[in-house]
């Protein structure tokens, strides 16, 4: 078999077959197919499309090129979710206690943040002490003990992924529904869960700009996942603004922590329900949304989703006072209010450039070997619609020093959109394709 055949064939508009995709990936994740015919490859394809099992075939393929775990030590339906990122996303950190709570067995891989977005990981780690470098058998046994458990994605997982997406990086052909799709769900399924739900951004803040973009990405993983023998559903939501009103890792924390306590509605609560919602009726917890929803904010009203957040962190080496507690958590030492110059009703939040303001402080990493200060960031005052008075404040911005904290408010400034007449918000929860 020849690479240059296996191009030509792609660009001329034919369907690779199962040897033929197999062959691309063993030979790219070794080494003996090179950068620039990966390279013709993955625009041929960003051209020319491939079928559903053209994209399951690429999806099993590089699912194989690195450790596939074996869940089926852990009792009970095991479940995961991915995001496909965006700005202020802290729902791992309320949405799985509150599933674990509800009897779904959360054994999970996530990711440490790069860019404008945070990682779960570096979010968690803002609990003194915690952990994510657990062993597998104290991943097993604590997902088995407690029901959740969250670890760093190993260095094994679906090789040929790290290798093709830094490739598509650089090449233009990252906005490929099958090559989107084969990346997100080779490592959903080396993960090993039997119920797969996604949460598919739309809008400023995210990977797809458009609804319709989303739609399709959306239908692609859910197809894939079915195909695949998951259980398997997608919300689409918008990201047309942050997530909830922190953004900045131990500034999410503390929120997610004040959802779970019941403190905060909004839509960071209503979004865990739809994807708890849809978890629980995917593995046959629940018969309908509706009861799976009651469910679930029977976890939050009786503490024991906040219960299995302590219990999360004491298994994993954090100090679970700080559940409780959370002045226990990393603070930055300056907090300063950033002032509206005139009143009117919130039209626009730049999530993107919301995510930059906390990269400026501190909270996120240009590159992976940054260091980042888990203390700061923003914490949103107003979203949109919300009336603004002349001289109240957007937002907080929580700063190592004054100086950062000046910049960071100007900045912030720049972010938010303000005009005289009320502003119509369009629904946040798209659409669930199951
Ligand atoms: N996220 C991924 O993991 N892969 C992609 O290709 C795009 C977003």
């Amino acid at each position: 078999m020849q690479m240059t055949d296996l191009i030509a064939k792609k660009r001329d508009g034919g369907a690779l077959s199962t040897e033929e995709i197999d062959f691309m990936i063993r030979g790219y994740t070794r080494g003996e197919i090179p950068d620039y015919q990966m390279s013709a490859m993955c625009m041929a394809i960003l051209l020319r499309g491939m079928d559903d099992r053209e994209t399951l075939d690429l999806t099993m393929s590089m699912m194989r090129s690195g450790e596939v775990l074996d869940l089926s030590p852990i009792k009970g339906v095991k479940a995961d979710k991915h995001s496909t990122g965006g700005v202020g996303d802290k729902t791992s950190l309320v949405l799985c206690p509150m599933v674990a709570a509800a009897g779904l067995k959360i054994a999970k891989m996530s990711g440490r943040g790069l860019g404008h977005t945070g990682g779960t990981i570096d979010k968690l780690e803002s609990f003194p002490g915690f952990s994510t470098a657990i062993s597998e058998e104290s991943f097993f046994r604590n997902v088995n003990d407690i029901g959740i458990a969250i670890m760093g994605q190993t260095a094994d997982l679906v090789p040929a992924d790290k290798l093709l997406y830094a490739l598509r990086d650089v090449t233009a052909t990252v906005p490929s529904i099958p090559l989107i799709v084969s990346s997100i769900m080779s490592k959903k399924l080396a993960s090993g869960a039997d119920v797969i739900v996604l949460d598919v951004k739309c809008g400023d803040g995210a990977f797809m700009k458009t609804e319709e973009q989303a739609r399709q990405l959306a239908r692609g993983l859910t197809r894939i996942g079915r195909l695949a023998g998951r259980k398997c559903a997608a919300v689409i939501t918008d990201m047309d603004q942050p997530l909830g009103y922190a953004v900045g890792n131990a500034l999410e924390v503390k929120e997610a922590i004040a959802v779970l306590k019941g403190e905060q509605q909004g839509d960071l609560l209503q979004l865990c329900l739809e994807l708890g919602g849809c978890m629980l009726t995917e593995a046959g917890l629940s018969w309908s949304m509706q009861e799976a929803k009651l469910e679930l904010l029977k976890t939050i009203e009786d503490g024991s989703a906040l219960w299995k957040l302590a219990s999360m962190v004491q298994a994993q080496g954090g100090n679970p006072a700080a559940v409780y507690d959370p002045s226990l958590l990393p603070a930055a030492p300056v907090v300063l209010e950033v002032p509206a110059a005139a009143g009117g009703y919130v039209s626009r939040i730049h999530a993107e450039q919301v995510g930059l303001v906390s990269m400026h402080l501190g909270g996120g990493r240009a590159t992976k070997e940054d260091a980042i200060d888990l203390s700061v960031g923003v914490v949103l005052r107003k979203k949109l619609g919300d009336k603004v008075e002349p001289g109240e404040s957007l937002g907080a911005i929580h700063a190592a020093s004054a100086e950062k904290a000046a910049q960071a408010a100007a900045l912030l400034l720049d972010c938010y959109e303000l005009r005289p007449e009320p502003v119509t918000r369009l629904p946040f929860i798209k659409d669930i394709i199951r």
